[in-house]
């Protein structure tokens, strides 16, 4: 090509735009979700179309970080919680580590937790340089089992950590009496369990923390996020503190992050105003996704009462859970799950036991409530995302498979 072809000699040539390549993030993601767009899925990412005008003002705005929308989304949280003292941070595991954290828990302590759980819930136990002790699990609810739990408490005890095997509250009376009786922090992962309720009263509102995750396919999601309830307001200002470096961001300062004396050291853990705008725009519908869950759950349940190859999980009346999952155990889980997918169902175990992960290793002790469930447990679609046909076309496949 000549100069003349390519216009003025030193004229700048205008750049191309960009050709979306086979590796442009926008390319098509259908292989990556639960189902690959033609199973019936065990998780969607719920997104209500109204996050975009406030999501776009918020962009343009020229402030992306934490600020107003953040403090709107803890507010409109607290009913969800039944608690004040709400901390929004950029993931469940941040609400984990920072739980650990202001519970004291330290090199050499002991957490008692459960092996039945994302790993999420036990590395940043092992981040804290601490030992983890498990407990056994009730293997008809897939939670840790506060007697055991008892039986493990040792001077070293620190906290004991608990799950909501897919939202279904554990026994949180139970846990909190231990608790109370050695003076040791109860920390919830409430991860899978926004919306639960126990004794009719918000799960959030009953421990000393609990921790709640926006990731992108929980009841409520914020893309990332999470969320740190604490009991007493102590913890929930220190709590704000550690969220970002342990500096203070509501005091006075006369030159930006300059001049406050750092007490301890913190993370940057804190949630910015991107992901608390989608959260407040999710706050309206999420009332509606737990709805769609517990009906659906409610008919398999009653579908699967009598079905003499499934066991149903206990379910008790003094608590609802949230049905993120809808877990069953079935004595001849492979073939279950085989059959299920060649019926273009999306079915899954969705957790393995964490004890038996290397990074583990030195904790392993025997847990038969742990050999039990996680020998037959497996989740099928429950989500808001199911239509009455495919519902009744999942529990029809379940039914002709466990009769
Ligand atoms: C039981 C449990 N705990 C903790 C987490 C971690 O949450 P996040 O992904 O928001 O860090 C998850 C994640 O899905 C989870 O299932």
């Amino acid at each position: 090509m000549t100069d003349h072809e390519k216009g003025h000699p030193g004229e700048e040539e205008p750049m191309p735009p960009p050709a979306l390549s086979a590796h442009h993030p926008l390319q098509d993601v259908t292989h990556l979700l639960s189902g690959a767009g033609t199973a019936i899925p065990l998780f969607k990412v719920h997104m209500p179309e109204n996050v975009l005008e406030p999501i776009s003002k918020v962009l343009m705005s020229g402030y992306v970080g934490q600020g107003p929308a953040v403090e709107a989304f803890e507010r409109a949280l607290v009913p969800w919680f039944g608690n004040e003292n709400v901390l929004s941070v950029n993931s469940g595991t941040s609400a984990l580590t920072l739980a650990l954290r202001l519970a004291n828990v330290g090199f050499g302590d002991e957490v008692i937790s459960t092996a039945m759980t994302c790993t999420a819930t036990n590395v940043p136990i092992l981040a804290m340089g601490a030992k983890i002790v498990w407990a056994d699990i009730d293997p008809m609810t897939g939670n840790i089992d506060p007697l055991d739990v008892e039986r493990k408490i040792t001077e070293r005890t620190k906290a004991i950590m608990a799950v909501h095997w897919g939202g279904y509250p554990c026994d949180l009376d139970g846990l909190n009496r231990v608790g109370r009786k050695y003076g040791i922090r109860i920390i919830e992962d409430a991860a899978h369990a926004f919306g639960a309720t126990y004794h009719g009263r918000p799960v959030g509102s009953h421990s000393d923390f609990v921790c709640f995750s926006f990731q992108a396919i929980k009841h409520l999601t914020t893309v990332d996020g999470g969320a740190l309830v604490c009991r007493d307001t102590e913890s929930y200002k220190r709590g704000k503190l550690l969220r970002w470096y342990g500096i203070d961001r509501d005091s006075e300062r006369k030159d930006f992050r300059c001049e406050e004396d750092v007490l301890e050291y913190g993370y940057k853990f804190h949630m910015n105003d991107v992901n608390a705008t989608i959260g407040l725009e999710q706050l309206a519908h999420v009332g509606e996704v737990l709805r769609r869950h517990r009906e659906n759950a409610t008919y398999y349940r009653d579908r699967f009462q009598e079905l003499p190859g499934v066991k149903l999980l206990d379910y008790r009346t003094d608590r609802e859970g949230s049905y993120w999952l809808f877990t069953i155990r079935v004595p001849g889980r492979r073939t279950f799950m085989q059959a299920m997918k060649n019926a273009g169902i999306t079915v899954s175990q969705v957790h393995a036991r964490n004890d038996h992960h290397t990074m583990f290793k030195e904790f392993r002790r025997i847990l038969p409530g742990v050999d039990q469930f996680i020998a037959e447990q497996v989740s099928i679609p429950v989500g808001w995302w199911l239509t009455e046909e495919q519902r009744e076309f999942v529990a029809d496949c379940v039914v002709r498979l466990c009769q």
